[in-house]
């Protein structure tokens, strides 16, 4: 039931909001991969009472990222690692079921995006609510197309990207929330675009549907010789554009193959986060090829934009909401599942974005 109001605070005593919430702990380093031993899950009667201008938010859809793994590592990387022995960080979406006093911009019932972490209710200052617009396509997108994926897709693709129509884009990690999203901006840009996807089925989606022109399974190319002649076959005049996504192979044989000044746009490097963080997994050493191309490799991150958010949707939403740009979700349910859904990212279980339904 919602509260706040007039209610005079001196004459009642407040009624306590108990919660029984449910929580994954992030609790031990993995060595390498991680596992859902990484993990504890518990369920505790948490205080759930909004002060003012707070409200309570029930999770409906938890997102599970790449960059989780990151964070797991001891090294600082854009930021300290992600604590011991506290809730895994992460984005959700979810329902306004209880608002405290003042708070006018939410009301109980309004699905909202904030970052809660992975627990299934929570308190939240209105502050760091993103409201969502249910009306005109599913509030788990926020967590996707039009969330943080679609945010680093636009930007990093745009702004580090800098196509120009006629020219070629490889984009590795392309049958992911963040590829996917990135291939289809580009086909809007007038680029060729080619997907480096780990399956005939993802390379068939991304074709079939999403619009790509052409797809090369890595799963199928042995080393950098044979990747390089996959580009030399797909894309004959060469490639300006690199959005990576995975690094390893893939990014040694586009570095070798790149055009005159072809820019490289370094949003993730999924491929190295198991093991390759901790102690580098190093590869050919390649710069000389920067020299040889005057090329340019920019890192992208998705939080530089987020006070651009609303630039993005407005450009975004509508494609999405005509179709131009389409999305799909790998659902798992439920809450429970939520360390299971994050391995399998680094087995290439999702299609599109991986999300934990309640
Ligand atoms: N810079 C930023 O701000 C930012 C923001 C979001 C994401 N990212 C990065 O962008 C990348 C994609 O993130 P996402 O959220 O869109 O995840 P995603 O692509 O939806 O899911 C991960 C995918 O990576 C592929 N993969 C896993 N291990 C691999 C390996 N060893 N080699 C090649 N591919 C592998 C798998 O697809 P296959 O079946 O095709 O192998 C898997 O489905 C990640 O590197 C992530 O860290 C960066």
């Amino acid at each position: 039931m919602a509260r706040g109001g007039s209610v005079p605070g001196f004459l009642l005593k407040k009624k306590k909001n108990m919660v029984l919430v449910k929580q994954w702990i992030y609790e031990m380093r993995p060595e390498a991969d991680v596992s859902p031993a990484n993990y504890r899950y518990e369920e505790v009667e948490q205080d759930l009472t909004p002060v003012r201008g707070e409200v309570v938010v029930e999770g409906a859809y938890w997102s599970v990222d790449p960059y989780m793994r990151i964070q797991q590592s001891s090294k600082d990387t854009w930021e300290a690692p992600h604590p011991t022995g506290e809730v895994q960080g992460a984005a959700v979406v979810g329902r306004v079921t209880c608002v405290g006093e003042g708070v006018t911009a939410l009301k109980v019932g309004d699905w909202v995006e904030t970052y809660m972490g992975w627990r299934s209710a929570g308190l939240r200052a209105v502050a760091d609510c993103r409201l969502l617009n249910a009306d005109e396509v599913s509030p788990s997108t926020a967590l996707h197309v039009l969330g943080m994926p679609g945010r680093i897709a636009y930007f990093g693709l745009l702004e580090a990207g800098k196509p120009r129509p006629g020219e070629t884009l490889v984009v590795s990690g392309a049958a992911g929330a963040v590829g996917s999203i990135v291939g289809q901006i580009g086909k809007l840009a007038g680029l060729r675009v080619i997907g480096v996807v780990g399956s005939d089925e993802k390379a068939r989606w991304i074709t079939e549907e999403l619009g790509f022109d052409a797809a090369i399974n890595y799963r199928q190319v042995s080393d950098v010789e044979s990747m390089k002649q996959a580009f030399a076959e797909h894309a004959p005049d060469g490639v300006d554009i690199y959005y990576d996504n995975t690094g390893g192979v893939t990014t040694d044989a586009f570095i070798e193959s790149m055009n005159l000044r072809a820019r490289i746009i370094i949003c993730g490097q999924i491929s190295q986060y198991q093991s390759g963080l901790e102690v580098p997994n190093m590869g050919p050493r390649l710069l000389h090829h920067f020299l040889y191309k005057r090329a340019t490799m920019t890192g992208v991150l998705a939080r530089d934009y987020t006070a651009r958010m609303d630039e993005m949707l407005r450009v975004m939403g509508p494609w999405v909401r005509d179709g131009k740009i389409k999305y799909n979700e790998t659902l798992i349910g439920g809450f429970e599942t939520l360390p299971e859904a994050l391995c399998g990212l680094f087995t290439g279980a999702n299609t599109g974005k991986m999300i934990v339904k309640a």
